[in-house]
């Protein structure tokens, strides 16, 4: 069992693995590693590009996705977390889960005997990571040296992205409002893999010079209690407006891992316009999503 590798955050891949997970998720035919073979894809929160981008990766891959909510299961009710993971490693080669504590999938993973791939958490979002880093390197042909600014919260999505950039050694800049900050237990995250996070009180210093200007909703799943506090202190500061992009490097590309709320922490102008390249980084998550699971699944 200590063997199995899981993929909680993306810094569960050393730099060259991750060269070579991107590598494989431009592969239009990959060998088919889930021929006969299944993957449990359990979800504690909503989700529409997660799900769809894996089970589609496993179709591709020639296993049998099986989407669930975790309410069908009843974790940690009906049975623990850990006899959940336990039983389901019996009839799947892995197990993807949305949680809404990144604990759970720890405790999932320190008994599975097959892959458990993290489809987001609180904490971490690392299969975004890897679409969001695929699209840099489809747009600037490659990802060191690029410079992504994210404006806003330091949360899931910003944190494996910053891991993510720190490995592939892109330049991360993260600007938000006080409050709203990565950990220095963060920090030290990114610091681990060679890179540096930026942080930067001004979002028009943070997207100067730019390549990619990225965003996230300001209020989180399950931070609903906090929304009104937390828009307050965002609005309007940190918001991607046009002349915000317009400060941003000439070339550079507008990102969010969506779902958006357009008119909030970006302008529909930015969202839905030229720059823009949410709907080419939406499909990303199926493609890197299939490079992850042909790189973990491949010689098994
Ligand atoms: N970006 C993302 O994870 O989208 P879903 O929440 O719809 O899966
Ligand atoms: N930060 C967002 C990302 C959704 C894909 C959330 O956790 O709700």
């Amino acid at each position: 069992m200590t063997s199995v590798r899981h993929f909680l955050e993306v810094d569960d891949l050393t730099a060259a693995e991750l060269a070579t997970v991107l590598e494989l998720s431009a592969d239009p035919s990959p060998t088919p590693a889930l021929e006969g073979k299944g993957m449990a894809l359990l979800f504690e929160k909503p989700s529409a590009r997660t799900r769809h981008s894996m089970e589609m990766a496993v179709v591709q891959l020639g296993g049998h996705p099986v989407s669930f909510a975790a309410s069908e299961v009843g974790i940690d009710d009906r049975e623990s977390a850990e006899d959940v993971a336990r039983t389901l490693a019996c009839f799947h080669a892995a197990i993807g889960a949305r949680v809404k504590s990144h604990g759970l999938l720890e405790r999932m993973a320190a008994v599975s005997p097959v892959p458990v791939v993290n489809m987001l958490s609180d904490q971490a979002h690392p299969l975004q990571a890897l679409a969001d880093l695929l699209t840099v390197k489809q747009e600037f042909g490659e990802i060191s040296g690029r410079r992504i600014a994210f404006v806003g919260d330091a949360n899931n999505v910003s944190r494996s992205l910053a891991i993510g950039a720190g490995l592939a050694k892109a330049q991360f800049v993260i600007s938000g409002p006080p409050g709203y900050q990565f950990s220095e237990v963060d920090l030290d995250r990114v610091s681990a893999t060679g890179g540096a996070t930026e942080i930067v009180d001004d979002p028009i210093e943070a997207v100067a010079d730019a390549h990619v200007v990225y965003t996230d909703v300001w209020v989180s799943m399950g931070e609903e209690a906090q929304a009104s506090e937390k828009i307050d202190a965002f609005a309007n500061r940190y918001a991607v407006s046009e002349a915000l992009m317009g400060r941003a490097g000439a070339d550079a590309i507008f990102l969010h891992c969506l779902p958006a709320k357009p008119g909030q922490e970006v302008a529909h102008e930015v969202i839905y316009g030229p720059q823009s390249r949410i709907w080419q980084q939406a499909e990303n998550r199926m493609h890197a999503a299939r490079g992850l699971l042909a790189f973990f699944l491949g010689a098994s």
